[in-house]
Formats: C-alpha cells, structure tokens, sequence
C-alpha cells in the first residue's frame, strides 16, 4: 500500500507525556519486535511510534511450545516472556533503535519492583527511545504472584519506582482481568505515570478436545484480536472518566473504524498488535480511516476526535471539539 499523505492542514499529533507522536498509531508491544522484520514488508514510517516486545532483566526462554493458537476472531498466545534480557538487549539491540524511522517506546517487564525500576533505569536514554511502557501483568513474586496491575498499590509502587529512576515518560499498561479498572487507572495516575494503555490480553483456555488437554503447554493464555475488541472499548471508556492522562487504546483494531471506537471512548492514540501478523499494511490503512473520519467531520486535529462519544470523559483535548458532542445518554443495563 502506498505510504499516505495526509494533507498539511490535518494535525494528526498526539502526545504522551514529553513524547510528541506524528501520528495516533502505535505498534502494540510483543507483536511488532523492533520493526525490522516488518520494513522489508512495509512503512513502518507510517507509525506514530512502535513499542518493543517487553525487557526483562534476566534473559528467559518463554514457555513451552505450543504457546499460540488462533481462535475464531483472534488468538492466544502463551510467549511467556521470551528475551534476552537487559544486558544482552543494550548490547545487541539499543543501537539499532537509532535507525528505526519513526519513534520507538520501550517495554519493561518484571517480577519484582525493583526489577521494573533497574530495567527501566537502564532503557531510559537509549537514541531515539521517547518513553517507557510498563508490562504490569507480569506476577509479583512478592504478592504470591499476583499481577502487579490487578492492586491499586501494587501498580502504584511500580510506577512510583520507575519514575523515581528514569526521566522519560511512562506508560502503565492496565489488563482487563480484575473487576473495576478505575481505582488501578487513579493509583497509576497518582504515582506518576504519564499515560496508561489499554487493554493486555485477556485470558483465556482452549481444549483439546479429542485428547481432553489443554491445547498450550502453559494451560492459559491470553486472547487478543477482534474478539476482545468490546471489552478494550469499554475499558478505555471506563477508564477515560477516572484519570486525566492520556490513554493509549488497544484490543482488535483492524481498520480506521475500530481505532475511532477507542478514540470516540476517551483515546488519545490507539495501538495495534495481532492484526500486524496477518496483514503488515494494517496501520496505514488505519491511518487513513481516521483521516477521511476528520476530512468528512471537517476537523483539524485527531485531538479532538478524543472522547467524543463518552460523555464522562475526564481528559483533556489541546484544542477544542472541532465537532459538536452527541447529546448526553444515560448509560442503562445491558441486556
Ligand atoms: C504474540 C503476542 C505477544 C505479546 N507480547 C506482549 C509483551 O511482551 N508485552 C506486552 O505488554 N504486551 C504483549 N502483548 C499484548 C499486546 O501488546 C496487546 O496489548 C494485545 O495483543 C491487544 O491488542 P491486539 O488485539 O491488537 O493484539 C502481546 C500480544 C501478542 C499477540
């Protein structure tokens, strides 16, 4: 697909904290690695930012195969983690980050505080790295391996950690798996962090059924693609009317329409993941749904798409609705 050119009057920048993206689209973490790969295939320039799969300190092998799986409407992976680690990391990949041709935010994973912050520590300052996304549903050994993003204090101490050793922004990326979103997003918040993104994958099994056995080695895995979209829109929506830092939307986006769901819910920008495997051009195509979204609306700024269907949105713009809101609707029951 051709690279797209958005017109000089659309502005389609967003920011994270200190980080200013060109654009709303960013890679999701674990599915686009530094990019390589994909720019034999396709603009990675097109980006607003890619995210790294997530550092750990120690190098780890992953899990056991078979550790990914497609399901009807996406997939469960059960990577566990997979790396190098830090030092091999610093060595062998930080330098070619300096050529990535759009901006890279780097992904830090582990299972004590102290292992996030030590990571964190060493990524920040790497050339062209604009901030730090944190993987919390990773388990806490100190918390009988409860994930750190499912205690408001345990993200908090997290987040706390990390911003008290690095100077980029971070990023808390919240998973669906605990009852109320909120007061995680608000202790992320109060303990620093600069933005969250939602959703990490939600979890899931699959059987097999002709040998009654789990079909991944490691049992659960986590289910990602179209099939978890509503439950990210809804998310983001909740999570829009409890912190004002900006949110990063992600669940199933495959096309511009998905990615304005996460927008018009409370996002200031929107990540792809699984979508990436199976069609590379994804988000410049993505890119341009939002685009023709903004030229049919006759808006200026993708900042201004933000919250527009959440009458609950706490967040700021930096410039006004260029469009009227829709009327304010009750939200009832479900079903
Ligand atoms: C194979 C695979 C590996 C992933 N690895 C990571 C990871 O290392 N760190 C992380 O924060 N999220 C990881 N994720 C989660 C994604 O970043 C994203 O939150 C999730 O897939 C939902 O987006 P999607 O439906 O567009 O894929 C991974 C997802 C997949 C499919």
């Amino acid at each position: 697909m051709a690279a797209l050119s958005t017109s000089s009057a659309l502005d389609m920048s967003v920011r994270i904290g200190s980080a200013l993206l060109k654009n709303p689209i960013i890679a999701a973490s674990g599915c686009y690695n530094r990019g390589a790969e994909y720019s034999r295939v396709t603009d990675i320039s097109q980006y607003g930012a890619i995210t790294l799969k997530s550092v750990t300190r120690q190098p780890r092998l992953g899990n056991e195969m078979p550790r990914t799986m497609s399901t009807p409407a996406g997939m469960l992976n059960a990577i566990g983690l997979q790396g190098p680690g830090i030092e091999y990391f610093l060595k062998a990949d930080a330098p070619a980050l300096a050529h990535v041709p759009t901006a890279v935010i780097a992904s830090v994973a582990g299972f004590t505080v102290e292992e996030f912050a030590y990571v964190a520590e060493r990524m920040d300052g790497i050339p062209n790295v604009v901030a730090l996304e944190l993987d919390v549903s990773c388990p806490n050994v100190d918390r009988e391996g409860e994930c750190f993003a499912a205690q408001p204090s345990s993200i908090a101490a997290v987040v706390a950690a990390v911003k008290k050793r690095a100077r980029l922004p971070v990023i808390a990326k919240l998973m669906p798996n605990v009852s109320d979103l909120k007061p995680i997003a608000k202790a992320a918040q109060e303990a620093g962090a600069d933005a969250l993104s939602l959703i990490n994958a939600v979890r899931g099994i699959a059987i097999d059924v002709k040998n009654a056995l789990p079909l991944l080695a490691n049992v659960t895995g986590g289910l990602t693609g179209p099939a978890i979209r509503p439950i990210a829109v809804h998310a983001v929506w909740e999570v829009a009317s409890a912190v004002t830092i900006p949110l990063i939307g992600m669940g199933g986006i495959e096309t511009g329409r998905d990615a304005l769901e996460f927008l018009f819910a409370g996002a200031g920008a929107v990540a792809i993941g699984t979508a990436n495997f199976r069609r590379p051009d994804v988000h410049m195509e993505v890119l341009a749904g939002i685009v023709a979204e903004m030229r049919g609306r006759g808006c200026e700024r993708v900042t201004s798409l933000t919250g527009l269907a959440n009458p609950r949105f706490a967040g700021s713009r930096s410039v006004e609705a260029a469009v009227a809101r829709p009327k304010t609707h009750l939200e009832g029951a479900h079903e």
